[in-house]
């Protein structure tokens, strides 16, 4: 058994883990992402503390399925590519997506968490982790910027003070000659009402970053482009529970609600 020992933005990996673990038990699975069903089976820890609701499975599986296909389409366009995928937590998200040797796939957190990953999942040609704060300017110079890049966050960006987060996306927007973004990202609002977030609760981590629009995304660089953004309330398949469906009823109606949680694709 792994034992786990984390705190803060850190732990916040083990309710999307776990989440995505039950999706993949469920007969009516999203993902199918057994390797996390697996990992939880090997991880020492009482998951029921991790603060999930009905129907959270099913939203962080939507969540990661929504980002795996716009991961999968960008691939598609490139003959040669790096992926970064930046706070990757225990996400599976390389051997979901299992991309051919055209791409050099980095999954970037911090060193507790990689040491964790290496104990539970297996290597894979193509494959690098790099353990480090994604905000410390030093990680970069470790991936060569020689071809386009996608990079994938996903529950990433509102942990990052918001001027630590820019200069991230600057950095990547310096080092490599075109590519992708893709995300999901909190409101202000939506930051502000993590305090009622029950998995960031149980946590006890703290959200910094929010922001509203495209527009404030691509003020960040005029290099920035948005090509698309989703609310997460779009996200339903009609697998959520009634209850969920009902707050993405109301949030419909009130333009504040509706851009809580959203998923965005930004090309550079
Ligand atoms: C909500 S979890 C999401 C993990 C994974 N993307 C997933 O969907 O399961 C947030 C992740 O971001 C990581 N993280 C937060 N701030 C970070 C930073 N400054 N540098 C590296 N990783 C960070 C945490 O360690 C954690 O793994």
């Amino acid at each position: 058994m792994t034992k786990v020992n984390l705190a803060g933005e850190k732990a916040t990996l083990l309710p999307t883990l776990y989440g995505r673990a039950l999706d993949a038990q469920s007969p009516d699975s999203i993902l199918h992402d057994t390797m996390a069903y697996e990992a939880v089976q090997q991880i020492e820890f009482d998951f029921s503390t991790v603060g999930l609701r009905r129907g959270d499975d099913t939203a962080i599986a939507l969540r990661a399925h929504c980002l795996d296909d716009w991961a999968r389409q960008y691939l598609a366009t490139q003959s040669e590519c790096v992926v970064l995928h930046l706070g990757c937590g225990l996400d599976t998200r390389a051997y979901r997506i299992d991309p051919g040797p055209q791409v050099r796939w980095y999954d970037v957190d911090y060193p507790e968490v990689i040491e964790l990953r290496q104990q539970l999942f297996p290597d894979r040609p193509g494959y690098q982790c790099i353990g480090s704060s994604v905000t410390d300017p030093m990680w970069l110079a470790e991936v060569k910027g020689d071809v386009p890049v996608l990079v994938v966050a996903e529950g990433l960006f509102m942990y990052l003070k918001e001027e630590e987060g820019k200069a991230l996306v600057r950095r990547i927007l310096d080092h490599f000659p075109s590519g992708q973004f893709v995300f999901d990202g909190l409101s202000r609002r939506g930051a502000q009402l993590q305090k009622l977030n029950k998995a960031v609760q149980a946590a006890k981590a703290k959200v910094y970053w929010g922001f509203d629009s495209c527009a404030e995304w691509e003020a960040i660089d005029a290099r920035l482009h948005c090509v698309s953004s989703m609310s997460a309330f779009d996200l339903d398949d009609g697998r959520l529970p009634a209850s969920f469906r009902m707050t993405a009823k109301v949030s419909k109606v009130f333009t504040g609600m509706k851009n809580l949680a959203v998923f965005y694709r930004v090309d550079f």
